[in-house]
């Protein structure tokens, strides 16, 4: 690591996690909120937008194609307001690059809302972005019709010369991933026609779920997903529930601290999210969720950990790890804490996030003295109650916002200070997680 690079000390909690909180808004959900407000006729209302950067890479994204978004922000830290898409005429054509940040899902579903119009748009990204595979989402658009530039590219940048004269598409894809299946679906919007992506495992639906809404035919079910096109989609309401993947970090805190007994409320209970819960379950953890209302198609509520003194290692399924992709960094701290071995099946995505996440996990694991190693496609973890990083352990996030967030759990749970590097990437998807974390400390 570079011994010039900023470090965060991270010091211990001193006390158990106890009471009630809110989360900011799931991320996936805003990035979709703002995308199809965009392509809709007239003005959408959105509330409970996640402000974090990732988000605001895809508001300026839509912005620069000719969405007017006035969104501002609330006392609650969210972000309200409207967004006039740009509906029958179409986006613009930039002026220059749609640069993306870190952001994979902006980049993404950006090329699924770009390929149905004549206008040809280089999107880029930040370091991160530029090092993420692209032929996953370009291959089945260029079936539909859609070209790339440089053909064949696996990288950013790249540019995309979408055509009016898209075909629907009836597509397997190799990866369960959201971000690949939304783009095919936003594309299938304006082809004539039924589009079709059936998955290895069912990834998150809140595409599907948010398109009705939009006035657009979509349904999922099983790992297939289809919408009917063409439509235009006309303007709506769209409340953003709060986001699982950070009541994650604060449910597996709280599994941790003795004592602990914590209620995250208004959360997405979206069962293609929170596949976590179920993992700290299986390690004995008393962790429960109550459904209150739909936020539009989404379901919401609250949930419920409490400390667990006698954690346990347990196996998670290949065909489970979808609906915990994100949250394997931090369930990996927890099977660290646990009494035995931990299994996470098929976790071959994690290498292709913002970083390698598999080695990193590894990598910040072997500084508190557990051992965890890959065997194929496959993550082992084995526990030791006792594990803690030594005082002033320096871990490396990677610039990478989950990891930050575990490595900083890690000294706030062992009751040893610490230091990550890279910490400032906490504001990709959840600014104010110190705080939120450190008000709940009794
Ligand atoms: C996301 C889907 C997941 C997830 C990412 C957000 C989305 O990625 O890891 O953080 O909003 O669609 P994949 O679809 O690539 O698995």
């Amino acid at each position: 690591m570079d011994a010039l690079r900023k470090t965060t000390v991270i010091e211990p909690l001193n006390g158990s996690l106890l009471g009630s909180i809110r989360v900011p808004g799931d991320k996936s959900i805003s990035h979709r909120a703002v995308l199809l407000a965009a392509m809709a006729e007239g003005t959408s209302r959105l509330s409970g937008v996640l402000d974090s950067a990732d988000v605001r890479s895809t508001i300026g994204a839509v912005r620069s194609l000719g969405a007017q978004v006035s969104l501002s922000k609330t006392a609650d830290g969210s972000l309200e307001g409207g967004v006039v898409g740009w509906g029958s005429a179409g986006p613009h054509q930039p002026d220059g690059p749609i640069d993306c940040g870190n952001s994979g899902t902006t980049v993404r579903l950006l090329m699924g809302v770009l390929a149905p119009w004549d206008i040809s748009v280089e999107l880029t990204g930040d370091d991160s972005l530029r090092r993420r595979p692209m032929r996953r989402v370009c291959m089945p658009l260029v079936r539909m019709g859609a070209r790339f530039e440089p053909e064949d590219n696996e990288t950013l940048p790249i540019t995309i010369h979408g055509t009016r004269k898209l075909r629907p598409i009836d597509y397997a894809t190799p990866v369960a991933s959201a971000q690949v299946k939304t783009a095919i679906l936003l594309a299938g919007l304006s082809a004539n026609g039924t589009t079709r992506v059936t998955e290895p495992a069912a990834s998150r639906n809140h595409t599907e779920l948010m398109l009705p809404g939009f006035g657009a035919q979509a349904t999922s079910a099983a790992g297939v997903a289809e919408v009917e096109g063409p439509v235009t989609l006309k303007a709506c309401e769209i409340p953003v529930p709060g986001d699982p993947s950070s009541a994650a970090f604060i449910a597996c805190a709280a599994a941790l601290i003795p004592e602990s007994a914590v209620q995250i409320e208004g959360v997405s209970l979206n069962p293609t999210r929170i596949g976590f819960l179920r993992t700290l379950e299986q390690m004995g953890v008393d962790a429960s969720r109550r459904s209150v209302s739909s936020l539009g198609r989404e379901l919401t509520g609250i949930i419920s950990v409490e400390y667990c003194d006698r954690l346990h290692g347990c196996e998670v399924p290949a065909d489970k790890i979808a609906t915990l992709i994100d949250e394997i960094p931090v369930l990996s701290l927890v099977a660290s804490r646990a009494r035995g071995v931990t299994v996470f099946r098929g976790v071959d995505e994690l290498r292709v996030k913002e970083t390698d996440r598999a080695a990193a996990i590894v990598e910040g694991l072997e500084l508190m003295g557990v051992d965890a190693w890959i065997e194929g496609s496959d993550l082992f973890i084995e526990g030791n109650p006792e594990a803690a990083p030594s005082p002033g352990t320096v871990f490396d996030a990677h610039d990478d916002h989950r990891l930050a967030m575990t490595w900083a759990l890690a000294g706030m749970v062992c009751g040893v200070p610490v230091e990550v590097s890279g910490f400032e990437s906490v504001a990709i998807s959840y600014p104010r997680f110190l705080e939120d974390v450190r008000g709940l400390v009794r």
